[in-house]
């Protein structure tokens, strides 16, 4: 049976291995080496590594498309940002993840970018956004507003319009959403979150749905050098190895929690995108945020999610996050320590 055959739990532990050969490791090395002997493929490190195309192979066999390895998510983020012609449209939402949305910004200003921000949920508005643009930029679900985009309708909307259509799929991960198949063009992920998933890797990656898109994102790393180390490269591919079972732990702890916390003291809202592993309560302000970040014991006050131990954070304690996003909302990665734990930790921290 072929690899493409196979479900994606089995695919995320079989691909990007070596041939099943006698003698031979079952784990792809890590190739340390700035250089190789010439005559062979690749040439330079800066332009491939036998680690990268293990991990790029698993990948982008997951999301369905051709995948190029990134020294970080704003690094692949970057990379699909520049292949907007000098002057062009993005259509974003105005919840994505805000260093994202700072660079289009910095850009806007400098007449790099013209950027045109819509809110996710609502199709029609981003429809009506899109004639002249150049990329759509969906985030489903947004950091940290929780927001889920109709995937399908949005990217057949940017190709109507001519324009291209990403999607940031960190959140969801393509065992739980596989935007190719949505109709998007390309699918960025932070894998520094729940692909590596142990908090001890910064890393990203494009999958493109044609192979000339990937040439020109490749050519792009090659010739701005934002490539990633082999080792970090290595410990993603170990996480994705062990993605479907931490996936379906830490997502069923935050289904249970999203229950529990309903109606908490000092809950006015929690928000649930129902499949991933993330979510967010609303206290009344920064405040009441503030004491539970500082009262919980077990959670961890920090940024970046996705890895297996649970953490939290009052987004608006970024001034660059947007003015939207209440004041009191604290962000949950939600980890697979014991509910329990982890409900009661929360629980004690509200006051409860
Ligand atoms: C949705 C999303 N995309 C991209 C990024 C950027 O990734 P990195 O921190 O690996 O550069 C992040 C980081 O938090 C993120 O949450």
């Amino acid at each position: 049976m072929s690899d493409t055959r196979r479900r994606p739990e089995t695919v995320a532990v079989t691909a990007g291995r070596p041939p099943h050969a006698p003698g031979a490791p079952l784990n792809e090395p890590v190739t340390f080496t700035s250089t190789f002997v010439q005559g062979g493929d690749p040439v330079y490190a800066r332009y491939g590594n036998p680690t990268w195309s293990a991990f790029e192979e698993a990948l982008g066999e997951l999301e369905g498309g051709d995948c190029i390895a990134f020294a970080s998510g704003m690094a692949a983020v970057s990379a699909v940002m520049a292949q907007v012609p000098h002057g062009g449209a993005v259509v974003v939402a105005r919840h994505t993840y805000q260093h994202a949305l700072l660079l289009l910004d910095e850009g806007a200003a400098t007449g790099r970018f013209e950027v045109r921000r819509v809110d996710i949920t609502d199709a029609d508005a981003v429809e009506a956004a899109l004639p002249g643009a150049a990329l759509l930029w969906l985030e489903s679900p947004t950091n940290p507003a929780l927001e889920i985009a109709d995937i399908p309708r949005l990217t057949g909307a940017a190709q109507a319009a001519g324009a291209l259509s990403i999607v940031d799929n960190t959140f969801a991960t393509p065992l739980l959403q596989r935007p190719l198949e949505l109709g998007a063009d390309v699918v960025v992920h932070s894998a520094t979150k729940l692909i590596a998933g142990h908090s001890d890797v910064v890393l990203g990656a494009v999958v493109t749905r044609t192979p000339e898109l990937a040439e020109r994102i490749r050519h792009h790393r090659g010739l701005h050098g934002a490539i990633p180390g082999p080792m970090e490269v290595f410990l993603a591919l170990r996480g994705l190895r062990t993605l479907s079972v931490r996936l379906e732990r830490a997502a069923s702890n935050a289904r249970e929690l999203a229950r529990r916390l309903a109606g908490a003291p000092g809950v006015v809202d929690v928000r649930d995108p129902g499949f991933s592993t993330v979510l967010a309560i609303v206290l009344a302000d920064a405040a009441a945020a503030d004491r539970v970040v500082e009262r919980v014991q077990l959670w961890i006050p920090a940024t970046s999610l996705g890895g297996v131990e649970s953490t939290l954070e009052r987004r608006r304690r970024w001034p660059t996050e947007a003015p939207t996003i209440p004041e009191g909302l604290i962000r949950l990665s939600v980890g697979i320590e014991h509910i329990d734990d982890l409900a009661e930790d929360l629980l004690h921290a509200l006051g409860s």
